[in-house]
């Protein structure tokens, strides 16, 4: 059985920045910075321009994982897409992203299979698992895994929705998942959900309890009312079970490989909250420079949150061959997972 190793990643963000006073300056959101960094460590995140959706910015951070990685596109096998904020309700937004990195074209089209993974914060680890699962099995020797999401199209940019328009951002990470022969690569996996707080952060725009789906006027044209429309989510026990899982699932995949968490170099946190990872990394007694975060700068990029930190941290030479790397997230479902991987 090979080993399934990340051998190249890459990352995207779009150029406009939206600082939290650009929240309340150019939306007219009553809210302020001090509010935002004191709660959540977030001072900026990009948005994507009218007209760029999602598999656009998975785009080039694919393009970067796969020249990282020293692959052509040709060598891909198999492409899995973490997202909540699909370009559409379907087809998934990995097919999308083949034809946009041109596997179709030409007189010999790459038909390689596309997965969308629907786990929201947890996306990208979900992914990771499908595809090292499918790597060891044989099944591929290149996956290209991408988180990636265009959440400022739906945001609620008022002040009615500033709980959650305050903290995501859009942003796409991509990493290559490579069979090898080498003694390295994703070493335990383990992932969880608990659907009873399956309301606790969701966006029911798409309702098939509906008959139809969205209510129509009479002329036939959809009415989506705002709680429907919008995402909802109970902050405060978003952020209790977020440290209790994360602290709980990163201790189970360490304890499946006999580790302690002296023996992790570098953790990737997903970037849904800096209070909710300090309030981890104290727990466990992690110190600063074993943790990656660019929260600050991104808010929360949701599926592309670990994937973007890893690039960023291989392009910076924090994240180097050999280390002992924990991945670990939470979020809607609610949904939680966690890897480690010998770089
Ligand atoms: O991937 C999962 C993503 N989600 C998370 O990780 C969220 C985890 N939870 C959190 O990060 C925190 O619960 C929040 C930062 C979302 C909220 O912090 P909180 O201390 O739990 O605030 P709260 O929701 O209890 O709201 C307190 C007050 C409310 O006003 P009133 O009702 O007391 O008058 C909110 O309306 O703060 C208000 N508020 C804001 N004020 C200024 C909510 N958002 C904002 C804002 N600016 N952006």
């Amino acid at each position: 059985m090979p080993n399934a190793y990340i051998s190249g990643t890459g990352f995207h963000v779009p150029p406009r920045v939206v600082t939290n006073d650009d929240l309340a300056r150019d939306y007219g959101i009553d809210t302020t910075n001090e509010w935002i960094v004191q709660r959540t460590g977030i001072q900026e995140r990009r948005f994507a321009e009218e007209g760029v959706g999602t598999s656009d910015l998975a785009l080039p951070a694919a393009e970067m994982a796969i020249a990282r990685a020293g692959i052509e596109k040709t060598d891909l096998d198999m492409i899995v897409f973490a997202t909540l904020s699909p370009d559409h309700a379907f087809p998934g937004t990995g097919v999308y992203l083949q034809r946009k990195l041109g596997l179709l074209d030409g007189a010999n089209p790459k038909f390689v299979p596309a997965l969308d993974v629907r786990n929201q914060c947890s996306g990208f680890l979900y992914g990771l698992a499908t595809a090292t699962s499918i790597v060891q099995a044989g099944g591929a020797r290149h996956i290209l895994l991408v988180g990636a999401e265009t959440h400022s199209a739906a945001l609620d940019l008022t002040t009615r929705g500033r709980a959650v328009s305050s903290l995501f951002g859009d942003g796409a990470g991509a990493v290559i998942v490579s069979a090898t022969e080498e003694d390295r690569g994703i070493r335990a996996w383990k992932l969880g959900s608990d659907g009873r707080f399956a309301d606790h952060l969701c966006q029911k725009v798409w309702d098939t309890t509906k008959r139809p789906f969205i209510p129509q006027d009479a002329r036939g044209i959809g009415q989506v009312d705002p709680s429907m429309m919008w995402a909802s989510m109970d902050g405060r026990q978003v952020f209790r079970h977020a440290v209790e899982r994360m602290i709980g699932v990163l201790m189970e995949t360490c304890l499946k490989l006999g580790l302690t968490g002296n023996d992790i170099d570098l953790y990737a946190f997903h970037q849904a909250n800096l209070r909710v990872n300090q309030y981890v990394q104290h727990q466990l007694g992690i110190p600063d420079e074993k943790v990656l975060h660019n929260i600050e700068r991104y808010g929360n990029t949701t599926a592309a949150t670990i994937p973007l930190l890893l690039a960023e941290a291989e392009q910076d030479g924090r994240l180097r061959r050999g280390m002992k790397v924990a991945m670990v997230a939470f979020g809607s479902g609610f949904t939680w997972g966690a890897a480690i991987a010998d770089w």
